[in-house]
C-alpha cells in the first residue's frame, strides 16, 4: 500500500517481469504496473484491481489493509482483464459488493467471467457518495474500449482515468516527478501511439468534455505505470497534441532485406533525405530486427515514412506485411509516405507496400523506388535522388 491522500491509497501490483502485453502484441521493456485504489471515507470503495495472475497476492495486500467485509463498493472502470482480474476471486469473498460500471462494462465482465455480481450501472455525471466525498463518474467509450470509464473522487481532486493517460513502466517510486522523466515520456508515448492512435478523435473530445466539467484535478491517477501529481496536466497537454496528427521533422524508414540490396537502398535514400534537408532526423529500421511497437512509436512522431521490401513470391517480407497489419489498424493521419524495393523478376512488392501505406492512412506520394538486382552505383544514385525528392515532398 502506498499512500497517496490522506483518503486514498495505491493498492495495485508492480509487474516488473512483464516483457509482453496483449499476449506477444505490445512490448513491455520498462515491465508495468496494474494500479488499484483504496478509498476511505464513511464508505470505502476499491477502484479497479489487477491482473489475474496476482489476485492471490493482490487480495492477501489488500486484506492487510482492510477487512475485505468493509469494502462497501466497487468500481471497474474497464473490464479488460489486466485491472478485473481479480474479481472472482474477491467476489467469492464478499459476493454482495456492488460493482459500479458502465452498461458495457457488465457485458464485457460477464463475457469474460460468465458470472452475475450485483452490478450497479453507471453513465456520465451519476455520482456515489462516500460520506464527505462523492465519486463522478465519466464513461469514455473507446478510451480505449467500449466499456471504459473515468472516476472522479471529490474533495482530494483525483481521477482515476484507467488506460487512459498510463504507461507501461515499473516504477516503485510510483510518482510522475520522481520518476526518470525520459524513461516517463518514452513510455507515456509509446503508450499513445500504440494502444490510442485509432482513437484519437475521441481522446480530444473526452478531454474537452472531461475540461468542461469544472472539476479541479490535483492528481490523474491511471491503471498503468505511475501518478501523475507535479503538474498533472501536463500529460493531458500531451494527449491533445499527440491526438492532433502529431509529427516532428523526422522521417523513418522501414524495411526487410534478403541479400542486403533493399538495406543498401535504404541507406541511399536516407543520404539523400541528409543532403536535402540536414535539419530531418532520419532513422532506419530493419523491421525483422526491431521490436515493432519501439517502431511504430518513431512512426508516430515521423512527418514521413519509406518502406522497402525486396519481392518474394510475387509479395513482400512477413515482417513488413505483418507490420502493416498493425499499422493499418492504428489508422495514422496527416503523414506522406513511400515504397522501395529491389527485386530480379517480377518486382510486385513496391506496389504492394504502396498499396498498403495508402490502406494505412498514409499519403503516398512518388511513383515509388524499384531497383532491379543488386543496386550498383548509378542504382544508388538514384536512391539518393529519390531521397532528396521525398524530403521535398515531406
Ligand atoms: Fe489496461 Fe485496456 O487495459
Amino acid at each position: 500500500m502506498i499512500r497517496i491522500t490522506d483518503a486514498v491509497a495505491w493498492v495495485g501490483k508492480i509487474d516488473w517481469e512483464l516483457r509482453k502485453f496483449h499476449g506477444d502484441e505490445y512490448s513491455t521493456h520498462r515491465g508495468s504496473s496494474y494500479n488499484a485504489f483504496l478509498v476511505r471515507d464513511k464508505k470505502s470503495v476499491l477502484i479497479d484491481t489487477v491482473w489475474k495472475p496476482f489476485a492471490a497476492e493482490f487480495i492477501a495486500n489488500l486484506e492487510k489493509n482492510i477487512d475485505l467485509r468493509s469494502i462497501d463498493a466497487i468500481v471497474a472502470n474497464h473490464a479488460e482483464i489486466d485491472h478485473s482480474g481479480a474479481l472472482p476471486l474477491l467476489l467469492e469473498r464478499i459476493p454482495q459488493v456492488p460493482v459500479y460500471c458502465t452498461a458495457n462494462g457488465i457485458k464485457s465482465l460477464k463475457g469474460h467471467f460468465h458470472t452475475d455480481w450485483n452490478f450497479q450501472v453507471v453513465k456520465t455525471g451519476d455520482t456515489l457518495n462516500l460520506g464527505n466525498r462523492e465519486l463522478v463518474f465519466i464513461e469514455a467509450p473507446m478510451l480505449h474500449w467500449p466499456d471504459s470509464m473515468m472516476t472522479y473522487l471529490t474533495q482530494d481532486h483525483i481521477l482515476f482515468s484507467n488506460d487512459a493517460f498510463g504507461q507501461h513502466y515499473a516504477s516503485e517510486l510510483l510518482f510522475n516527478d520522481l520518476v526518470n522523466q525520459d524513461e516517463l515520456y518514452t513510455e507515456a508515448l509509446k503508450y499513445y501511439a500504440n494502444i490510442l492512435t485509432p482513437f484519437s478523435s475521441l481522446v480530444v473530445k473526452k478531454i474537452e468534455e472531461v475540461l468542461s466539467l469544472g472539476l479541479p484535478v490535483e492528481w490523474i491517477c491511471p491503471s498503468h505505470g505511475i501518478i501523475w501529481r507535479k503538474n498533472p496536466l501536463q500529460i493531458v497537454e500531451k494527449y491533445l497534441e499527440w491526438a492532433k496528427e502529431y509529427r516532428e521533422n523526422k522521417i523513418t524508414i522501414v524495411y526487410d532485406t534478403m541479400w542486403e540490396g533493399t538495406r543498401k537502398v535504404a541507406e541511399a535514400l536516407a543520404k539523400g533525405i541528409i543532403q536535402e534537408s540536414p535539419q530531418t532526423e532520419v532513422k532506419l529500421f530493419n523491421l525483422s530486427k526491431t521490436d515493432k511497437n519501439d517502431v511504430i512509436a518513431e512512426v508516430f512522431r515521423s512527418k514521413a515514412i519509406l518502406a522497402g521490401s525486396p519481392t518474394i513470391n510475387r509479395g513482400m517480407l512477413t515482417s513488413l506485411a505483418a507490420f502493416f497489419e498493425e499499422v493499418r489498424g492504428l489508422g495514422f493521419k496527416g503523414k506522406k509516405a513511400s515504397a522501395f524495393g529491389c527485386y530480379g523478376w517480377s518486382g510486385e512488392s513496391v506496389k504492394m507496400l504502396a498499396e498498403n501505406l495508402e490502406r494505412s492512412g498514409f499519403k503516398v506520394v512518388g511513383e515509388g523506388l524499384k531497383t532491379l538486382w543488386e543496386p550498383d552505383g548509378e542504382a544508388l544514385k538514384e536512391a539518393q535522388q529519390y531521397g532528396v525528392e521525398f524530403a521535398q515532398q515531406s
